[in-house]
C-alpha cells in the first residue's frame, strides 16, 4: 500500500493503475481518519468490487461550523494507514489543507431541499463543505465507485443528489452501518464519550429499535418522532437536537401513512456534553405490517 499527500501523486499512481488494468475498477472510501471498522467494511467492500481501493484521509475544514470540534477531531494517522492496509486498501491519499485548499474556494457546491432539515438544519454550511469536498475528491480520483457508510445517511443522500445533478461518473455505494455489540453505531467521535456518556448515548440505538414497533402499531410520523422526543428527554445526560421522520432518500415530511414502496427514516442527533451524536433507520412499507 502506498501514501501519498499531493494531488498529482494520486493522480499519477491512479493513471498508472488504469493504463495497465483497462477493465478494472477504481474504488474511493473517503473518510476524516480516526478510522473504524465501519471504514474497514467500507474499504472490504471496495476490494472486492475494484482493482484498487483509495482511502483519502482528510480532516475537511469546510464541513466544520464555527465552534464545533475542528481542532479536536482525532487524528491518528499511523493508526489509521495501519488499519487501511489491513483492510486491503491499495493507496491512501493524505492531502495537507493547503493541498486541498491553496487559496479561499471561490467556487462551492451547494445542494438544496435535502439538507433542509437534520443535519442540514442544525449545522448550517455543513453539507456544502461535504459536497465542495466529495466533488474535488470525484475529480482528483475519478474514481468509478464511491462508498459511504448509512450512519451519515443524509450526506448519502446529498452526495446522490450530488452526483445525479452534476451527471459526475460515479457509482455511489451506500454500506450498513456498523454498531457495537450493544447496539452503538461506530463514529470516529465515540472517543469522546466518558463512562457515563457512553453507557446512556445506547438511548440512540434503543429508541431507534423502538420505531418499527410503532409504526406497526399504526402511530403516524409525527406520534412516532413525538415518541422518539420523550425517549431521549428521559436520558438524563442526553440532550436532544433532532429526532425527525421524514421520507428517505427525498427527506421531506411524509404525509398520510408508510405504504409499499416508499420508505422513511427515522434520524436522531443527541448530544452528550460536548459530543454530538447521530444514529438512524430507514423502514420501507412493505416491513411495517399495519400499513400493508
Ligand atoms: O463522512 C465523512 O467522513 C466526511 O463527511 C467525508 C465524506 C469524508 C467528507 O469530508
Amino acid at each position: 500500500m502506498r501514501v501519498v499527500t499531493k494531488i498529482s501523486e494520486l493522480r499519477d499512481e491512479i493513471q498508472t493503475f488504469r493504463s495497465t488494468h483497462s477493465d478494472a475498477k477504481v474504488g474511493l472510501v473517503p473518510t476524516m481518519g480516526f478510522l473504524h471498522e465501519g471504514h474497514a467494511s467500507l474499504i472490504r467492500r471496495s476490494v472486492t468490487e475494484c482493482g484498487l481501493t483509495v482511502v483519502s484521509i482528510f480532516v475537511n475544514p469546510l464541513q466544520f461550523g464555527p465552534g464545533e470540534d475542528f481542532e479536536r477531531y482525532p487524528r491518528d494517522a499511523e493508526r489509521d494507514t495501519a488499519l487501511a492496509e489491513a483492510a486491503g486498501a491499495n493507496l491512501v491519499f493524505m492531502p495537507a489543507v493547503a493541498e486541498m485548499y491553496p487559496r479561499p474556494l471561490a467556487t462551492r457546491v451547494l445542494v438544496s431541499g435535502v439538507t433542509d432539515r437534520l443535519c442540514g438544519a442544525s449545522r448550517p454550511g455543513h453539507f456544502d463543505g461535504v459536497g465542495t469536498v466529495v466533488s474535488k475528491l470525484f475529480h482528483i480520483a475519478m474514481p468509478d465507485r464511491a462508498y459511504f457508510g448509512m450512519k451519515d445517511a443524509q450526506q448519502v443522500a446529498v452526495i446522490t443528489t450530488m452526483v445525479q445533478d452534476l451527471d459526475m461518473p460515479v457509482e455511489i455505494v451506500p454500506c450498513e452501518t456498523v454498531r457495537e455489540p450493544d447496539g452503538l453505531a461506530l463514529s470516529s467521535r465515540n472517543v469522546y464519550l466518558n463512562e457515563e456518556e457512553r453507557v446512556q448515548a445506547l438511548a440512540l440505538s434503543r429508541t431507534l429499535s423502538r420505531v418499527k414497533g410503532w409504526l406497526d402499531d399504526g402511530l403516524s410520523a409525527q406520534e412516532t418522532a413525538e415518541r422518539m422526543r420523550q425517549q431521549i428527554n428521559d436520558v438524563p445526560l442526553a440532550e436532544l437536537d433532532y429526532a425527525e421522520i421524514l421520507t428517505f432518500p427525498e427527506l421531506t415530511v411524509p404525509e398520510g401513512q408508510l405504504t409499499s414502496g416508499t420508505r422513511w427514516i427515522a434520524a436522531l442527533a443527541v448530544r452528550f456534553g460536548r459530543t454530538r451524536l447521530i444514529d438512524n433507520r430507514i423502514f420501507s412499507g412493505d416491513e411495517v405490517s399495519a400499513h400493508v
